[in-house]
């Protein structure tokens, strides 16, 4: 059934032990993120048979499912009227706001378990995290009088908002952070959580300070690349995921709307090239699904725009002759996979 995604397990299999292998080696922990495929049960398989650190996501929906020993993080902060499904379905979430947390601590006591926390510190790329130092310290000593919540340790995420690029020098901040801490409350911070994909270039560089105990990957495992300079890392498949779409339409047509132009589908005046008369397919897939700016055509085709359902492609200059039924293999960016994926009109096939 078209539209599908292809999802290459074995591909999927080599990344995760690869990207694993490479924290492990550097005596780090890794976090693998199911996020971007919204844990699909085949591929939160695949860690739990590789025996991933930690299994993590951003949507505490995707972790119910999970049934595993694998410890699970919960990664965007938790809304605090959902701090019931968050201490039963994640053993461990990231927290910047000290009222969430305490609401976190009374939902763990009426289930009569301990939550861990790992404290989000905003080193500047200014999505979550803690962004003065006093309150760091204030939230921490608040959380240690909390029976129920047990603060498993620190971190800090970047190149998120801002785009930041982790250095070395941005990361000792968080090793301050983690001594200061340490020597204030008496405490031994458990997990250093030095940042997200876009930390493994100082990691193979040799470069990420020794106390950063732990990453959270999810993008250098779907695709291969770490995500500062968006770089593919050596080794690994970013294939992981490709697309197929059936051809609905193929016609020869001007590439110049008839007529006085006014809004399309979506309310925006659209602009055209005149390149005369070209040969358009529209294939069975549109905005609701994915952007097609986001689609990585394997022929020499060029997707040229879309409405809810349909995307139109300019295959003038294909090598290829195709015919209706026909299909349309493309790769795949971060954000084409994330939006396929929770798709339901997308099938998955996995080979
Ligand atoms: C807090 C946090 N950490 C880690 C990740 C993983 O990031 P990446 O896919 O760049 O490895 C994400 C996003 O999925 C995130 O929100």
């Amino acid at each position: 059934m078209y539209p599908r995604i292809i999802i290459n397990k074995e591909k999927f299999r080599h990344n995760l032990k690869y990207l694993l292998d490479i924290c492990h080696k550097n005596g780090l922990s890794m976090m693998a993120v199911s996020k971007v495929f919204c844990a699909d049960h085949n591929l939160i398989n695949i860690m739990i048979e590789e025996n991933v650190d930690y299994i993590a996501d951003s949507r505490i929906e995707n972790l119910v499912g999970i049934a595993s020993v694998i410890p699970k993080v919960l990664l965007r902060l938790p809304s605090i009227g959902d701090a019931e499904r968050v201490v039963k379905h994640s053993d461990i979430s990231l927290n910047s706001e000290i009222d969430t947390i305490k609401e976190l601590d009374n939902r763990a006591r009426e289930f009569n378990i301990v939550h861990g926390v790992i404290l989000m510190i905003d080193l500047g790329d200014l999505r979550e995290g803690i962004f003065d130092e006093n309150e760091v310290f204030d939230t921490v000593k608040k959380i240690l009088k909390l029976d129920n919540i047990l603060l498993k340790g620190i971190g800090t995420n970047l190149t998120c908002y801002g785009g930041i690029i982790p250095t070395q020098e941005i990361l000792q901040k968080l090793v301050y952070y983690k001594k200061a801490l340490e020597s204030k409350f008496k405490l031994k911070i458990d997990i250093v959580s030095g940042g997200n994909s876009s930390s493994l270039e100082l990691l193979l560089g040799g470069k990420i300070p020794d106390e950063i105990n732990n990453l959270r990957l999810g993008e250098s495992i779907v695709l291969g690349r770490e995500t500062a300079f968006g770089n593919y890392l050596d080794n690994t498949y970013n294939d992981v995921f490709t697309f197929e779409a059936d051809i609905i339409e193929i016609k020869e047509k001007p590439s110049l709307p008839l007529g006085e132009v006014g809004m399309n589908a979506f309310g925006k005046v659209p602009k055209f090239t005149d390149k005369g008369i070209i040969l358009r397919v529209i294939i069975a897939v549109g905005k609701q699904d994915v952007d097609y700016k986001e689609l990585i055509p394997y022929d020499t085709v060029s997707l040229i725009g879309s409405s809810s359902d349909h995307i139109i492609v300019d295959i003038s200059d294909s090598h290829n002759i195709y015919e209706i039924g026909d299909t349309m293999l493309f790769r795949l960016t971060y954000s084409s996979i994330l939006s396929l994926m929770t798709s339901k009109y997308i099938t998955r096939y996995y080979e």
